[in-house]
Order: C-alpha cells, then sequence, then structure tokens
C-alpha cells in the first residue's frame, strides 16, 4: 500500500463457512478484485463472524485456509493490498468491546439479520449473534475504511456502523470516518438455479440450486441443464413473470459483458437447451482458469500461511494505531512507552 497516492481505502469480509458459489463470486470476489484497481484495500476471512453458528473447528479451519486461496486465485493481490484472517488482529475485538458500550440494546434488536438467523437456529441464539453488528462496525472503522462492498444483506449493519462512528466522534471528537457502501454493478444478484425467486445461496439443502467455484466442468454444465425456466421458449428478460430464464441472462451478462437485448437477439428462434449450454460454456471458460490456479495455490500451504502472516502484521500496525487512539478518546489509561 502506498502510502503517498492516498487512494481512498476499502475493508470487505468474507465469512469462512463452506465453499462459495456462483453468487458470492459475481456478486462480492469478481469485484474485490476489480477494486484493487482504484482502491486501497484490505480483505478479511471473518472466522470470528462465523463463530455465531456452530462450527465443525477442523471445518472452519480448513475453510478459513481455502477461502484464502480462493481470494488468491480470483486475483487478490495480497503485495498491494491487504489479505488477512480476522482473528489475527485481536485489535478488532478490543475495539469491538468499547464500540459496544455505545451501541444500544435497541439498535440490535432491530437488525433483521439477528431476528432471522435466530428463528433459523432458536436452540443457539448467543450473545455473538446479538452483537455481531458490532463486530463489523469495528472490523470497518479500526481501519478508518472510505467505502465497504457489501450485499444487499449486509446494508443494515454498515448503516449501524455508520450511526456508531457518528456517535462515538460527537461525543469523543472527530476520530472515526464514516464508511459508505458499496453497492456493486446490477446483474450482482444471482438465484437459485431451482427456484429462481429465492437468492443463490450455499446453505440451500437442493445441490442443483447452487454452483459452487469448486464444480467441475460436467457438474456445471448438469446443473444449468437442470435449471428452471418456463414453458414459452423465449429468451427475454422479466424478472416478474420468468425469474428463471432472466436469472441464466443475468449469468451470462455477468461473464460476457453483452447487454440484455443483445442477449435477447442472439437467442431469438433458439430453444433453451442452445441457451443453456450457452450459459455453461461461458460460466465454465470462467471458472476454470480460476480452479487451476486454486490448485496450485492450494498445493503450497507455506505460501497461503506466509500470505495471512504477512496481512496480519500489516493489518495490525493499522488496527492498532486505532485503538490507541480510541483509548485515549474514552478515558483508558495509557502507560509511556
Ligand atoms: P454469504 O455467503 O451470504 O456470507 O455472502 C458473502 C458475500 O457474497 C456477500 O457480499 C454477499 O452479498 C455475496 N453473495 C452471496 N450470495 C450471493 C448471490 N446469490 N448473488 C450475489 N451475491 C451474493
Ligand atoms: N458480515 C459479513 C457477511 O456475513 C462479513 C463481514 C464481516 C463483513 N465483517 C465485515 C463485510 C466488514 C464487510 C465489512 O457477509
Amino acid at each position: 500500500m502506498s502510502e503517498l497516492l492516498k487512494r481512498k481505502r476499502i475493508l470487505s469480509g468474507i465469512q469462512p463457512t463452506g465453499t462459495p458459489t456462483l453468487g458470492n463470486y459475481l456478486g462480492a470476489l469478481r469485484n474485490w478484485a476489480l477494486l484493487q484497481n482504484s482502491y486501497d484495500c484490505l480483505y478479511m476471512v471473518a472466522d470470528l463472524h462465523a463463530l455465531t453458528v456452530r462450527q465443525v473447528p477442523a471445518d472452519l479451519r480448513r475453510n478459513s485456509r481455502a477461502l484464502t486461496a480462493l481470494l488468491l486465485a480470483v486475483g487478490i493481490d495480497p503485495k498491494e493490498h491487504i489479505l488477512f484472517v480476522q482473528s489475527h488482529v485481536p485489535a478488532h475485538c478490543e475495539l469491538s468491546w468499547i464500540l459496544a458500550c455505545n451501541t444500544q440494546f435497541g439498535e440490535l434488536s432491530r437488525m433483521t439479520q439477528f431476528k432471522d438467523k435466530s428463528a433459523k437456529h432458536p436452540d443457539n441464539v448467543n450473545g455473538g449473534l446479538f452483537t455481531y453488528p458490532v463486530l463489523m462496525a469495528s472490523d470497518i472503522l479500526i481501519y478508518n475504511a472510505d467505502l465497504v462492498p457489501v450485499g444487499q444483506d449486509q446494508t443494515q449493519h454498515l448503516e449501524l456502523a455508520r450511526d456508531i462512528a457518528g456517535r462515538f466522534n460527537n461525543i469523543y471528537g472527530e476520530t472515526f470516518v464514516l464508511p459508505e457502501g458499496y453497492v456493486p454493478a446490477a446483474g450482482a444478484k444471482v438465484m437459485s438455479l431451482s427456484e429462481p425467486t429465492k437468492k443463490m445461496s450455499k446453505s440451500d439443502p437442493n445441490v442443483n440450486s447452487f454452483i459452487l467455484m469448486t464444480d467441475d466442468k460436467d457438474t456445471i454444465v448438469r446443473k444449468f441443464k437442470r435449471a428452471v425456466t418456463d414453458s414459452d421458449g423465449m429468451v427475454h428478460f422479466d424478472t416478474a413473470n420468468k425469474p428463471g430464464v432472466s436469472n441464466l441472462m443475468t449469468i451470462y451478462a455477468a461473464f460476457t459483458g453483452k447487454t440484455m437485448p443483445e442477449i435477447e437477439a442472439e437467442f431469438a428462434g433458439k430453444g433453451y437447451g442452445d441457451f443453456k449450454m450457452a450459459v455453461a460454456e461461458t460460466t465454465v471458460d470462467a471458472i476454470c482458469p480460476v480452479q487451476e490456479e486454486l490448485q496450485r495455490i492450494q498445493a503450497d500451504k507455506a505460501y497461503v500461511d506466509g500470505v495471512l502472516k504477512d496481512g496480519a502484521e500489516r493489518a495490525a500496525r493499522l488496527a492498532n494505531r486505532t485503538v490507541s487512539k480510541v483509548h485515549r478518546k474514552v478515558g483508558l489509561l495509557q502507560l509511556e512507552k
């Protein structure tokens, strides 16, 4: 990261829970890679956030390394930018406590994800699930991030981070940058292949509903062939009446850069079979090089761990500066070094 350029700073995080889908790739990871050209980026594997839902320890460990390798494979540059694991920078948790003391119970009670997740896991409505948005605010504010690329489901948490930052600045004087959300370009919401009115999600029990970043060519083709469409046989973009076809068009547009009218013209008079094969082929062409790179990187565990060690050190340097400033502002006694 060049101190001289003073580019705007980005922070984002993704939880290491399972293998990312095509939705994660088009909605998040691919943008993360593109944003590196214009911003100073910090990208984080949010392992502490994953603990809000019960994890198998060995899986969590493996997924954290695997997700790091995938981020490298999609083109995250760990030299120009910072790639790290959340738990490797303890300052996030330190700041989180102080921010929690400046966040209201009522604010956290209003978070829709808390309500959804507590309904989904009624046997494990833990304190971490409730205070999760405070840790997320800490992740963002600790680096004074200007911009935070997040999916729709995280915008409420980002709003809360802004509210916490604003309130803290009012009470203790200018401390935090108020972060802005970064909404990815149109077409960033990929829907389920089997129920196209639902978002594509790796936690869907139907494996045919999603494409995983690790699916091989045959699996990708098979899943697209089975994708739910409709009976009128026209490749036409209409999310309300033709959600399945529109979703496939969104994926095709995202990979080819073509507009919806161009895609409609390309497949006019052709059946869904040809269209689905074309979508499958562009997906395979885009994902296969990432998979080859992933295999190469995963074979070199020492490299991946080296990246994370360096990332944690550089992130911690920035984060510790903020924590020290915050300690001073709120009146925690600091001894001279
Ligand atoms: P999640 O897997 O839900 O934790 O999401 C990780 C990131 O991927 C977030 O930025 C989400 O907004 C994004 N994401 C997840 N699923 C999709 C999808 N089906 N379409 C687009 N983006 C998605
Ligand atoms: N909560 C985010 C998710 O579930 C992941 C995340 C954690 C994050 N910390 C963040 C995203 C900070 C953006 C900024 O997808």
